[in-house]
């Protein structure tokens, strides 16, 4: 057993630290209180390479595996989670639904812009009514001779209305149910594929999520995603993958919580001594830094079966699971040490209790992964 990273994968840490600290760090609040999603931010993640991480050489990435994309987006969420969120919703979800599923033309067409041309993409399966229960697709796409013709809306798409590319799931034959279930590609600018609400959210106020609305949407045959009927499937697959990265967001906002409170409580005095001098809040951080190791150390371990091909299905709802609540335990707490302060929206801490909240219900909500984590253990 070997709890070492590799040089290769602590030279990507690194990279990913510098950038976050030279170029997120500066302008993180105010992408918060403005609700801006910074394009340009984007060019630069897909610049230095980020883009490329767990992608092979031939379609512009590096190859340095899944364990290595983890860590940056672990650096990238340290400093700020609403650009992880939606790196991850770009990367991993869509262009992991290229990789793993894309014929080499459509990989070339779609996945390789993606790695070295800067272009964003999307994952959309949520409806109105299709949340947890995501089988009950109310979109359909319908074969009419060369062309699938969709209608229908999907709802709280990250990086709806910013990205280029879009995974959509519909239903193709409704009488099959979760077979029925088909996964398509579509580009931004494609007639009757028009933006709908624009979410205001508790928190990850950088990172949009929008509505994404079809009207008799022709998509080309060659668009479709896997085989027709394979969507559901393609769908929690790719999901198995994005739990992992909604933990490292968790990780990466954990860890920066208790940065600020361990700064802050060495600074603050009250009366005569350093706030940190009290074990009562001592024991506080002892407990999250413990939470943080072992939420790290579950996260890795999905991440690293994952690069192995080997199942991670089940270690990726356990990191989601406990790291998320964590998360929102930590921040809480982070925001308690701050006192009076921690509630301003002059210190960071309360940003990260918004941004926390959301790691515990999207791709799956914790209810769901413990849905998941049962369902492997009494099989
Ligand atoms: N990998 C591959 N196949 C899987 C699978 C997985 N992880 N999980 C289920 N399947 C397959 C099953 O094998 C089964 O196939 P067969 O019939 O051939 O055996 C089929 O799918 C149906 O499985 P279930 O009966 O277990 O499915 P279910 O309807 O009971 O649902 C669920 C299971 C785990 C609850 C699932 O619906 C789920 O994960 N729900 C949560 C959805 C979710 O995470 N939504 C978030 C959307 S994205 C988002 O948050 C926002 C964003 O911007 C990214």
């Amino acid at each position: 057993m070997d709890f070492q990273l590799t040089d290769a994968q602590k030279a990507v840490q690194k990279l990913v630290a510098n950038f976050a600290a030279q170029e997120l760090a500066p302008g993180v609040m105010e992408r918060d209180e403005h609700k801006i999603f910074d394009r340009k931010l984007w060019d630069r993640i897909c610049e230095i390479g980020i883009c490329g991480l767990p992608f092979a050489e031939q379609y512009g990435g590096s190859a340095a595996g899944y364990v290595s994309y983890v860590l940056a987006c672990e650096e990238i969420c340290k400093v700020d989670d609403a650009i992880g969120a939606g790196i991850a919703v770009s990367i991993g979800l869509f262009g992991g639904a290229l990789n793993a599923f894309g014929t080499e033309e459509q990989k070339q067409k779609w996945l390789v812009p993606v790695i070295t041309d800067k272009k964003i993409g999307a994952f959309a399966l949520t409806e109105p009514s299709a949340g947890s229960d995501a089988a009950l697709q109310q979109t359909v796409a319908k074969l009419d001779g060369s062309h699938y013709v969709m209608n229908g809306a999907k709802i709280f798409i990250t990086n709806g209305g910013e990205a280029d590319f879009y995974v959509i799931f519909a239903m193709t034959d409704k009488s099959k149910g979760i077979k029925g279930i088909s996964a398509f590609l579509l580009e931004d600018g494609t007639p009757g594929f028009s933006y709908g609400k624009l979410e205001h959210k508790l928190g990850l106020h950088a990172s949009a999520t929008r509505e994404l609305v079809f009207q008799d949407v022709r998509i080309p045959k060659e668009n479709l995603l896997g085989a027709e009927g394979q969507g559901f499937k393609i769908a929690m697959q790719l999901l198995d993958g994005g739990r992992i990265t909604v933990a490292t967001q968790a990780l990466g906002l954990s860890e920066a919580a208790l940065a600020h409170a361990i700064k802050y409580t060495k600074e603050r005095v009250q009366f005569g001594k350093p706030i940190a001098a009290n074990q009562a809040l001592q024991f506080m951080m002892a407990d999250m830094a413990t939470a943080i190791e072992a939420s790290r150390a579950l996260i890795y371990r999905a991440a690293w079966l994952k690069e192995n091909n080997l199942p991670f299905a089940q270690e990726a709802a356990m990191a989601k699971l406990f790291s998320t609540d964590m998360a929102m335990n930590i921040t809480t707490d982070a925001v308690q040490l701050f006192g009076g302060y921690g509630y301003t929206c002059e210190y960071p801490v309360e940003r990260l209790m918004r941004n926390a909240k959301i790691t515990q219900i999207y791709e799956g909500t914790n209810q769901i992964q413990r849905m998941v984590i049962a369902g492997n253990i009494l099989k």
